[in-house]
């Protein structure tokens, strides 16, 4: 279990996260709902922040919103700091009603659609990253149209393979995402971007997947950009100004993760800086400013899922099932990737186990699963559950199937509790 100063057990031996009792939470809110632990997200956003301010100077961290787009994350991003990554008119539209100003978004996506590309460039976006050969074109007459220079970096694949499931490694030679530099297609996209009207190259992008822990993965990604770069450079003559290095540090599921303090997520980006001073130091390359997009690790340990228990089935000799209010409709990634989750009670956290059992939903089909083989003491209908880091791609993966509700969104710190997504209603 990932305990915590705002994540703990309490004096009643309950479950108790931002100052308040799960069941207190449980009472107000009811089951299953999402809370998110406010000074446990703006304590990674100082981490990373403070590491790039002081070791670098001269950068940005742009939250990455699709791990959790609502108003109020942009709103505490805001506060801290931060930009913002985003990937659709959906997650541009939140920011903006966010009051997050444009020029601090960078937009991401393979495919945007025209409709989306049109909401961005009109809203003033800040950086359009770009995917494809076609949408240079496209985004230079849609600010031509707008009497506008769009600012672009160049979604670059390096051909760097980090060891996380192969749903979300994405710079493989077969991906859709980036222009891949070994097949030339990064210098045809260079090219075409230099020479497009109304658009400015600023430069690269990479992202090389998700719940990486290997810091190396970050310094060979490094090594590749700035070989690029310096390859740019004698080349088209063009001096990159921009290097984004994308997100992916990962987070303590269960204890076959590695157990972080916010603190430690300074150390991924001093690790990626100082590789990077080193190798502009050798290539003889500008500084450039630099950007790093953590998700997850920003929202993802902040987050819990409260359940109640409902139908608890024993099959002799084969499984047990402890069936909770939620399922894949809110906790979609079991289901998509098989990934672990802790759960435990919420009263008496730490009893002692009787019993492995599988954290079932509530959907009609049976991967609908929470998590396997949690180990648990007795528990039954009525009892509460808490799973540990739901806080990342849970609410932003969610959806309404089989007609459940996709639970409200809490967000709790100094023991006051309030929703910063209502519950959705029937109608
Ligand atoms: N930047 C880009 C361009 C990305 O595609 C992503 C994630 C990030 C940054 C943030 O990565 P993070 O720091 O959150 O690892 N639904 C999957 C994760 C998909 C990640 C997609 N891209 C999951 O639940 O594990």
């Amino acid at each position: 279990m990932n305990f915590r100063e705002t994540l703990k057990i309490n004096s009643n031996n309950h479950v108790e996260i931002g100052g308040i009792d799960t069941l207190e939470l449980v009472n107000r809110f009811g089951t299953p709902l999402y809370v998110m632990d406010e000074a446990y997200i703006r304590s990674v956003c100082r981490a990373f922040k403070g590491a790039l301010d002081e070791h670098y100077g001269k950068g940005t961290i742009s939250f990455a919103s699709k791990a959790f787009s609502t108003r109020a994350i942009y709103r505490i991003i805001d506060g801290e700091g931060l930009t913002a990554d985003v990937v659709s008119e959906g997650e541009i539209y939140t920011a903006l009603s966010a009051g997050f100003d444009p020029a601090k978004l960078y937009f991401h996506g393979n495919n945007k659609s025209i409709r989306e590309l049109k909401y961005a460039i009109s809203s003033r976006i800040g950086h359009i990253v770009i995917d494809s050969l076609d949408e240079i074109a496209l985004i230079g007459e849609i600010a031509g149209e707008n009497s506008v220079i769009q600012n672009v970096l160049l979604r670059i694949n390096p051909g760097v393979e980090a060891h996380t499931h192969k749903s979300v490694q994405t710079a493989t030679p077969d991906s859709k995402f980036g222009f891949s530099i070994d097949n030339g297609q990064a210098d045809e996209a260079v090219s075409a971007v230099l020479s497009a009207k109304n658009v400015k190259l600023c430069g690269f992008h990479c992202h090389i997947g998700s719940q990486i822990f290997e810091k190396t993965a970050f310094v060979v990604a490094v090594d590749k950009m700035t070989d690029y770069i310096q390859h740019v450079k004698s080349k088209f003559g063009y001096v990159t100004e921009v290097l984004d290095l994308g997100g992916g540090f990962g987070i303590n599921y269960t204890d076959e993760d590695p157990k972080f303090s916010s603190n430690d997520y300074a150390e991924y980006v001093v690790c990626a800086i100082n590789a990077l001073k080193k190798a502009l130091e050798i290539k003889n390359l500008d500084k450039p400013y630099l950007v790093f997009e953590p998700g997850r690790s920003i929202v993802g340990e902040a987050g819990i899922t409260l359940y109640t228990v409902g139908a608890v089935k024993d099959i002799p000799g084969i499984r047990k099932y402890v069936s909770v209010d939620g399922g894949m409709f809110e906790s979609p990634r079991y289901a998509l990737y098989g990934s672990k989750y802790d759960v435990c009670p919420a009263v008496n956290p730490l009893s002692e186990p009787t019993q492995t059992v599988t954290i079932a939903g509530k959907c009609c089909e049976s991967g609908d699963v929470i998590a396997v083989d949690v180990q648990m003491p007795d528990v039954k209908r009525g009892d509460v559950l808490v799973a540990f880091s739901t806080g990342a791609y849970h609410y932003s993966m969610s959806s309404n199937y089989n007609r459940n509700l996709t639970p409200a969104v809490v967000l709790v710190g100094d023991g006051k509790a309030d929703y910063i997504v209502k519950p959705q209603t029937l109608e």
